[in-house]
């Protein structure tokens, strides 16, 4: 019990108790972020789905709210589903949820907040023409959900979307509304792919190819690209894919249907899901909520009475360097936490080391590090035909040439629990080099009941750049970010023996041939505070 308490995270966003999931309705409103998220106020299982509401004034340190929405009318009796917030031209604030009605159909409904002046939104009515929308011709009555955020067309009307499937089909509805009360439906599909299944919790916005700054849902023109995500209800992932979007048509077309959404790209390759990101007005960016879900046992999730964190909000850009991916990034205000700082100046791990790191305590640490690899064994080392990936691959215990290495994260003084999180790279017969970027849950655990998968993808690198990390630690909850965010890798983690002061840090190189040379600033991290 006493591990199951230090389970508990010290600053990802969590209710008090019992189950939570999906991210709701992100908005900046009158000086304060409001959170709404999926919750059961009854226990540590999904169901009876309320929505719960905490406000911050920097997505750190947060205040509980009483529940904004509950289940009491019968097109949301058996639960209020995800929505999203709009802010209207007048600053007004609109959501739209999804309902399961009393017989289970899907529909969508319309909320207000009953004082608009109320900077803390504390009421909320539900509009009594409610349901707004009901599943329309050839769409199943349990697939259609999760509308997003409306964005504004040329002509002046609000538009958003709402994920579905046709057969195997996944798809997006576009709508049109001028005032939330009635809708068009418009003819065909935002877009779809064949073979992926329900879309859940579809997110659409767009990002600047030029400029820094997000940009608000309704921008667009020249200098645009458009996101399309879609969460995966069969694999449980949350995919994106950047592409161009017309708003004559409703269309939306990707940069590369190799890797169209569903199919490609993802936001993060370890446990990310039903994400949503909202324009966030106050600091002009683009921010990404996701739900990290519980990978123990559901009866373990009721004996520690709570189950899933929120991931540290994230800010979202498109990548300059490459053009072609995202870039996921710790809000700034995250900084704040960090305490006492240690620096490592290139500490040396030849080929097949480990290396402790003594940092006190870690299980609540910030730690940034850049690697310089062996340019003799990158340069004389012979390539090969195979192709690595990850989670086919025997993780961070499977030696080659040049990795994997990288940092072995809340792992006992033995070593006997340990999560890696590493790099590998490999080269081919031509001599180009790939670069992996990976988490291996193999080991992180002596429970039995617990998810030891291996996680990762390949990372972008441009020429001439060193490779780099950034992992956040915080108990039982790990974010890893390689390449400042081009791939990224959320872990739950349940280590036995790896836990309180027992849980250290070390460096480690598993490669055969190159050795490497860490450097490494690593802070403590101070609670959040959550009221
Ligand atoms: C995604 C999801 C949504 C739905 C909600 C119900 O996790 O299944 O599609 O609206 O959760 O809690």
């Amino acid at each position: 019990n006493k591990i199951l308490a230090w389970q508990r995270s010290a600053y990802h966003f969590q209710p008090k108790k019992n189950w939570m999931n999906d991210p709701n309705g992100p908005v900046f409103y009158k000086g304060w972020y409001h959170f709404f998220y999926q919750y059961n106020p009854y226990g540590a299982v999904w169901g009876n789905i309320v929505w719960g509401h905490a406000v911050s004034m920097d997505l750190i340190h947060w205040r509980h709210l009483p529940i904004a929405m509950v289940p009491d009318q019968w097109y949301d009796i058996n639960g209020v589903w995800t929505g999203s917030a709009t802010i209207l031209a007048d600053g007004q604030l609109v959501m739209l949820y999804t309902g399961s009605t009393n017989e289970s159909v899907q529909v969508q409904n319309l909320a207000y907040p009953a004082d608009p002046s109320d900077p803390l939104l504390t009421n909320w009515i539900k509009y009594s023409g409610n349901p707004v929308l009901v599943p329309p011709p050839g769409i199943h009555y349990k697939d259609f959900r999760d509308p997003t955020t409306a964005w504004l067309t040329p002509e002046g009307k609000w538009r958003f979307t709402i994920g579905s499937k046709v057969n195997k089909i996944g798809i997006s509805l576009v709508y049109d509304t001028e005032d939330f009360k009635s809708y068009q439906l418009l003819d065909g599909v935002l877009h779809g792919v064949p073979g992926t299944g329900m879309w859940e919790c579809v997110d659409f916005y767009p990002v600047s190819k030029i400029q820094e700054n997000g940009l608000d849902t309704s921008d667009n023109g020249p200098g645009v690209k458009h996101v399309l995500k879609t969460s995966l209800d069969d694999d449980r992932n949350d995919y994106y894919a950047l592409g161009i979007y017309d708003s004559s048509t409703a269309k939306w077309t990707p940069d590369n249907p190799i890797i169209d959404v569903g199919i490609g790209l993802r936001y993060d390759y370890g446990i990310f899901y039903a994400s949503k990101t909202f324009y966030d007005q106050n600091k002009k960016r683009r921010v990404l909520w996701g739900w990290i879900k519980e990978t123990d046992s559901e009866d373990t999730d009721v004996r520690k009475g709570w189950s899933s964190v929120q991931a540290i909000p994230r800010t979202i850009r498109l990548d300059k360097e490459t053009g072609s991916n995202l870039v996921l990034w710790p809000v700034e205000e995250f900084d704040k936490l960090r305490l006492k700082k240690k620096v490592f100046d290139n500490v040396e791990a030849k080929a097949g080391s480990v290396v402790p790191l003594d940092v006190g305590s870690a299980t609540q640490l910030d730690i940034v590090v850049e690697f310089e690899v062996d340019q003799k064994a990158l340069e004389s080392i012979n390539g090969t035909n195979t192709t690595y990936s990850c989670n086919a691959n025997g993780g961070a215990a499977e030696r080659g040439a040049l990795g994997p290495f990288g940092l072995l994260v809340l792992t006992d003084n033995d070593q006997v629990e340990q999560t890696p999180v590493y790099f590998y790279i490999s080269k081919d017969i031509q001599g180009n080099f790939s670069t992996f970027f990976c988490a291996d849950h193999s080991r992180s655990s002596k429970a039995p009941d617990v998810d030891k998968a291996i996680y990762g993808s390949t990372v972008p690198v441009i020429k001439g750049e060193k490779l780099s990390m950034r992992v956040l630690v915080d108990h039982s909850v790990v974010e890893s970010f390689g390449q400042g965010g081009r791939t990224c890798i959320t872990s739950r983690i349940y280590p036995t023996t790896a836990v309180g002061d027992d849980a250290r840090l070390f460096l480690f190189n598993n490669a055969t041939d190159a050795g490497i040379t860490a450097s490494l600033q690593i802070w403590q991290m101070s609670s959040a505070y959550v009221q």
